[in-house]
């Protein structure tokens, strides 16, 4: 019989970068053009197989919009790995980006494991960080940088897959 590990994961970064829409790609393979905004947070559930091993994402999908900041520091507790995403379309929700790294420092532990989703890369025409810039921003905090689209499916399954394989490596 396989092992099942539950694990509890944060997706965080600023407001419309689309963090729902990443947590919803991945946990029922849908996307909404007109997503609402989250208030407070939400929790999705998805098992997935790493090698074998089925880990069970408990995924808390915080909210990005600055009234309800407070409130993240909540999920953080005991979570086991961190996806911060970033819009490849806003140079400003990239530059914030390291707030949101900063602060999950201050209140997880050193080893826990963070991917950077650099999100909308559908949106080839308008994109205002090139993935270099982002591989290096990432390898600096000892994170991994993944290209994603919500919106085509793209990247999407690498980001958490390979989220789940550094948790259960830790
Ligand atoms: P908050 O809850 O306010 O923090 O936003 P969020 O980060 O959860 O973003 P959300 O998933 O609500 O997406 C914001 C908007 O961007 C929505 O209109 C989505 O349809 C759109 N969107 C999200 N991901 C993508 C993507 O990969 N490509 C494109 N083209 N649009 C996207």
């Amino acid at each position: 019989e396989k092992k099942i590990s539950p694990a509890k994961v944060v997706v965080l970064g600023e407001a419309r970068v689309g963090k729902t829409s990443l947590t919803y790609r991945f946990s029922s393979g849908t996307f909404n053009e007109h997503q609402p905004s989250t208030v407070d947070a939400t929790c999705i559930e998805k098992s997935i197989n790493v090698n074998g091993n089925i880990v069970k994402l408990v995924i808390w999908d915080t909210a990005g919009q600055e009234r309800y900041n407070a409130l993240n520091q909540v999920y953080y507790r005991g979570a086991e790995g961190a996806v911060v995403v970033y819009d490849a379309t806003d140079l400003d929700s990239f530059k914030k980006m390291n707030q949101w790294v900063t602060e999950l420092k201050n209140y997880l532990p050193a080893e826990i494991p963070i991917m950077i989703a650099g999100n909308k890369s559908d949106l080839y025409n308008n994109i205002a960080i090139q993935q270099e810039e982002a591989k290096k921003y990432a390898k600096s905090q000892n994170s991994q940088f993944v290209a994603t689209s919500a919106k085509t499916g793209t990247g999407v399954q690498e980001l958490f897959t390979t989220l789940a394989s550094r948790i259960i490596q830790n």
